[in-house]
């Protein structure tokens, strides 16, 4: 029987992941492989979709239904739990079992990209799940970290003490942006700290991937920083959920 994989979400017309396993199974010679694009109006419709869709072995999830859609699970991975969001599922033997991959994939670009053997002070910016996923990875590499949020009781600063204090972004030489400013299609947004304190000293992560270099990213490059975007992370997030399915 074919085997089916696909993408949930809300809008997931223009999705990097169906190009991403159309490709791969090309290019395997898995011809039973197929990979679908399954865009839901509500996250209830999730019940037909597992009821209706013959063969279905896993999905990747996407905005707006990472958190929502635990509740239709039968298991939900500890990380996916503490991370407070599910990114893949796994459907065996009628099972629907709940994963996330962000902080494994974050940690292994980390470790392509730094230099080796150092470690950083990192200031995270946002609070959301993917700067929980980037916590996670940061405790594992035992690297001391301050998040920074526009609420105070959320975070470690704000982005006003970043102003009031340069000294924090020029203290700490590797700063991650988990926060969606910037990506498309708002592309002329960007995280509002103080660039100036960016030195050449400093490694700069957006986990955005499109745009591919967001305005967060260029400033920081103009200031001599090492940036990064998130595709690195995108790509081995993928190939982590095809080791699940596979498991
Ligand atoms: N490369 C990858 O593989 C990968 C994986 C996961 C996510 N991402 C990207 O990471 C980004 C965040 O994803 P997410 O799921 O964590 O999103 P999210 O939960 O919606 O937002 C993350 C956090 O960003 C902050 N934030 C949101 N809107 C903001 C605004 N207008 N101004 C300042 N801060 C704001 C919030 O933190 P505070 O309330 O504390 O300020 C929020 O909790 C997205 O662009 C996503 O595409 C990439």
């Amino acid at each position: 029987m074919e085997k089916v994989y696909g993408l949930i979400g809300q809008t997931v017309s223009h999705s990097f992941s169906k190009t991403y396993f159309d490709e791969k199974f090309f290019r395997d010679g898995l011809r039973d492989h197929r990979y679908e694009l399954f865009p839901l109006k509500d996250i209830k419709e999730i019940e037909t979709l597992f009821k209706e869709t013959k063969g279905l072995m896993g999905l990747n999830v996407t905005v707006p239904y990472k958190e929502v859609v635990m509740k239709h699970l039968d298991e939900v991975y500890p990380v996916a739990k503490f991370i407070g969001a599910v990114n893949v599922i796994k459907i065996s033997n009628g099972k629907k079992i709940g994963f996330n991959t962000d902080s494994d994939a974050f940690y292994e670009t980390l470790n392509h990209w730094l230099p080796k053997g150092k470690t950083y002070q990192a200031i995270i910016l946002g609070s959301g799940g993917s700067s929980k996923a980037v916590q996670k990875a940061l405790k594992k590499k035992n690297m001391d970290f301050k998040l920074v949020s526009r609420e105070k009781k959320k975070g470690d600063y704000t982005y006003e003490d970043l102003k009031k204090n340069p000294k924090i972004i020029t203290d700490t030489k590797l700063l991650i942006n988990t926060t969606p400013l910037g990506m498309h299609p708002n592309n002329d947004d960007y995280p509002p700290i103080e660039f100036s304190q960016i030195t050449k000293e400093h490694y700069v992560y957006d986990l955005i991937y499109n745009p591919a270099r967001t305005v967060f990213l260029q400033k920081a490059e103009m200031h001599g920083a090492t940036i990064k975007n998130g595709l690195e992370m995108l790509h081995v997030q993928a190939e982590k959920s095809w080791e699940i399915w596979n498991s």
